[in-house]
């Protein structure tokens, strides 16, 4: 008995998802994206006599009304002024949506579509969301922290870290903090401790849209080299093996006091290297397109920090190489030192063995002198 009246919620539940299903039709969703224009969608059945009111449901603040055949204004709530209309044209055909202009995060929420003719009324709703994608995200080093950060998006995203080469998620514990500016928008900075040595890992940090649509993703490798000082040097550079190699951009600069300097840059589409045109500075083009982007410079290197980026559609990755002079000039005056007394030695020994063999093969010419 139990079993058949538990079997008899079956077909209600039916009925009931079916109904539900039927007075959504009158509510619909619509997502715009910030400052930019979004319309709201809302029919009716024409019959003359066209009355039109939207409302804001909170509170039914005013947003436009029409009748009498023409925009009536005068009680529109003061942060809709001058962002709002109709399709004047097509009311007649009974289509009475509205365009939201330069929507911002307060305009998100629920609207009331009321429209009225000579053969009666009709109600709809229409919530409207409001995102902010993720425009950038900005990774660097502070002390003894990676910090990854990014601004101006809507609804709050979410950060999350790892390394490379991996390391377990517990050792890696992230500090995130979300705040929102005046008018509504997130901002995001998280930081994570680095592990060890500085240069064992690539850091990566991503941020994801709260809906999942989106995903950032930075990642920062610092590392050391020393190089003799006026020698020729290869600063490596090698692109993370998820990042796309299909079509992104690398840059080579240097950071001279504050500003960065690009020595080159490279196009993974157009496979050209635009330098400065001294060809002391150089990619080799084969290895770049298989994410080794490593720099060679001849005679140029410089005591300072070196930036790498390998950038593409939502992905950056970033090595900061600080490179180190080694003087050397003791050591290398010394080899040439010697290189220089081997020959010495060598011409030395050989004039002697000259004349000495010259001495016995021709004691006349020794004589007649
Ligand atoms: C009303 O007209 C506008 C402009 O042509 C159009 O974008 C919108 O989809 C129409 N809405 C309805 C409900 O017909
Ligand atoms: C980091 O690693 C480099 C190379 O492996 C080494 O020369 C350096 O001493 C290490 N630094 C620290 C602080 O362990
Ligand atoms: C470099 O930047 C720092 C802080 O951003 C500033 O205090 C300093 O004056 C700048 N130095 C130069 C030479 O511009
Ligand atoms: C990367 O390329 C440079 C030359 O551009 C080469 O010397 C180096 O060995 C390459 N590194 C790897 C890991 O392939
Ligand atoms: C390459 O990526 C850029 C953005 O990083 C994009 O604007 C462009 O359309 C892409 N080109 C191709 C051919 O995929």
């Amino acid at each position: 008995m139990a079993f058949w009246s538990a079997m008899a919620w079956i077909p209600t539940a039916v009925i009931l998802f079916c109904v539900w299903t039927f007075i959504e039709c009158t509510e619909t969703q619509v997502v715009c994206s910030l400052s930019e224009d979004c319309v709201l969608q809302c029919s009716f059945k024409a019959a003359g006599e066209e009355v039109i009111h939207w409302t804001f449901t909170h509170k039914e603040d005013p947003v436009h009304a029409y009748y009498h055949d023409a925009d009536h204004l005068e009680h529109q709530d003061q942060r809709f002024k001058g962002r709002t209309s109709l399709f004047n044209g097509l009311i007649k055909a009974g289509n009475a949506s509205l365009r939201l202009r330069n929507s911002n995060i307060q305009d998100i929420g629920r609207y009331h579509c009321y429209t009225s003719t000579n053969k009666g009324n009709q109600d709809s709703w229409v919530n409207v969301e409001v995102h902010a994608p993720i425009q950038s995200v900005g990774i660097e080093m502070m002390g003894d922290e990676v910090s990854c950060s990014s601004q101006g998006i809507y609804p709050a995203p979410r950060v999350s870290w790892i390394t490379d080469p991996p390391t377990q998620s517990d050792m890696l514990k992230d500090s995130t903090q979300t705040s929102a500016d005046p008018g509504g928008l997130y901002s995001v900075q998280s930081r994570v401790r680095i592990l060890g040595n500085i240069s064992d890992h690539t850091y990566v940090c991503s941020v994801t849209s709260a809906d999942g649509t989106q995903e950032w993703m930075t990642s920062l490798r610092q590392q050391e080299i020393n190089i003799v000082n006026e020698g020729s040097a290869i600063i490596p550079c090698i692109a993370l093996r998820t990042f796309n190699l299909h079509n992104f951009t690398l840059t080579w600069a240097f950071i001279r006091v504050n500003k960065s300097e690009v020595i080159l840059t490279f196009d993974s589409l157009t496979k050209q290297t635009v330098d400065q045109g001294t060809s002391q500075a150089k990619v080799d083009p084969d290895q770049v397109l298989s994410g080794n982007g490593s720099l060679w410079l001849q005679n140029t290197a410089q005591a300072g920090t070196y930036t790498c980026s390998f950038s593409a559609f939502q992905i950056q990755h970033l090595v900061h190489t600080h490179v180190k002079l080694t003087p050397a000039q003791n050591k290398e005056s010394d080899v040439t030192r010697s290189y220089w007394s081997t020959i010495m030695v060598f011409l030395a020994t050989a004039a002697a063995v000259f004349l000495l063999l010259r001495r016995y093969k021709c004691p006349s010419s020794h004589t007649q002198s």
